[in-house]
């Protein structure tokens, strides 16, 4: 016979059924808050990409079909990457602010299907930049391999107004140049676009679970790496002074990159700042759980939730991820 404890405080008490655990539950994750990142390209089918399980690089059709599955599970927002073709690369980039070019067709194609989905662009050059990375490559007179930082910044702004003038409601700059959200803000006033967003980049790290993401759209850089931009894993205080910056540049919501391996760092920027943190779970981390539960080792379902959970905790108001679709309807049918 085991005596009973004299225990005036029992936390199970809290836990005692579904009914008790959704009163007392924190977090909750909706797809409200869930922003789906698609790939595009000029093909003609719909493309499974290998490096990524359950993404493909879409057509513009296969793109607005996907979205409506989205959509109709509850997610509003979508952020774009295109697939540029080798013969549409340049130094200098120059295709990313073609108003003709395939992201200003996908906007224009969404918002004709869903007019109250946000759009969201990438503004980066990497997928239209023949060195592959975020800015101008210039090499100096050592030969060393320089990013151009305010020279980047000139075409981002041009790339910033034609994704704009398409309709897109939120421009997300990823490129990590100095000074281009202030650039960048002024350029969309000045196109009369004051009424487009900024979702900024903010502490975007140096990190290697992007390759697969560089995998779907050959964008990984030709000679050297990004850590020149992007910053060093190892730093927590720079992305304060980053938040700071992009802030006072008008940036309208900040984003920290990767998310998961980052909570700490979204914990600090959500209790630092005063507009809204977006974290960006990245594709090294959609493809661990994907390929874990591809052998069955863990379940899809339950592990992508968590992660995600997680990731709202910690405090982010706003999620990038692959699993976008799948976790809404998850959500719609719990
Ligand atoms: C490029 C960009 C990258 C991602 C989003 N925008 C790759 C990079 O910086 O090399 C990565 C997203 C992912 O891994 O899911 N500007």
């Amino acid at each position: 016979m085991s005596e009973k404890l004299n225990l005036p405080i029992r936390p199970r008490r809290n836990r005692k059924s579904p009914a008790v655990r959704g009163l007392v539950r924190e977090v909750q994750l909706n797809p409200s808050d869930l922003i789906y990142p698609l790939f595009i390209h000029e093909g003609a089918e719909n493309e499974p990409i290998e490096s990524m399980p359950g993404c493909h690089r879409w057509t513009l059709s296969g793109l607005v079909g996907e979205v409506g599955e989205a959509y109709a599970a509850g997610v509003r927002a979508v952020v774009l990457f295109p697939k540029i073709e080798e013969n549409l690369k340049s130094s200098e980039g120059s295709e990313c602010y073609n108003a003709d070019g395939l992201v200003p067709r996908a906007i224009k194609a969404l918002k004709k299907a869903y007019p109250d989905l946000a759009v969201i662009t990438d503004v980066a050059l990497d997928p239209y930049n023949s060195d592959g990375h975020d800015g101008i490559v210039r090499a100096d007179e050592n030969g060393e391999l320089k990013i151009l930082n305010d020279e980047t910044v000139t075409v981002l702004c041009r790339q910033a107004v034609c994704h704009a003038d398409a309709g897109a409601d939120i421009i997300s700059p990823s490129d990590m140049m100095d000074g281009r959200v202030g650039a960048i803000r002024d350029a969309l006033d000045a196109a009369g676009h004051e009424e487009v967003s900024i979702l900024s980049y903010t502490a975007k790290y140096a990190s290697a679970y992007y390759g697969p993401f560089r995998g779907a759209l050959d964008s990984a850089p030709k000679a050297g790496d990004k850590k020149t931009y992007q910053m060093d894993p190892a730093n927590r205080r720079e992305a304060l002074r980053e938040a700071d910056l992009d802030i006072a540049e008008g940036a309208d919501m900040v984003m920290v990159k990767p998310a998961g391996p980052y909570l700490d760092i979204i914990k600090q920027l959500a209790d630092a700042v005063d507009v809204p943190v977006a974290a960006y779970q990245v594709s090294g981390e959609y493809l661990m759980i994907k390929s874990a539960a591809k052998d069955g080792w863990i379940d899809e379902e339950k592990v992508a939730m968590e992660s995600l959970i997680g990731i709202k905790r910690a405090g982010a108001d706003m999620i990038l991820t692959y699993f976008a679709k799948d976790v809404a309807k998850q959500l719609a049918s719990a």
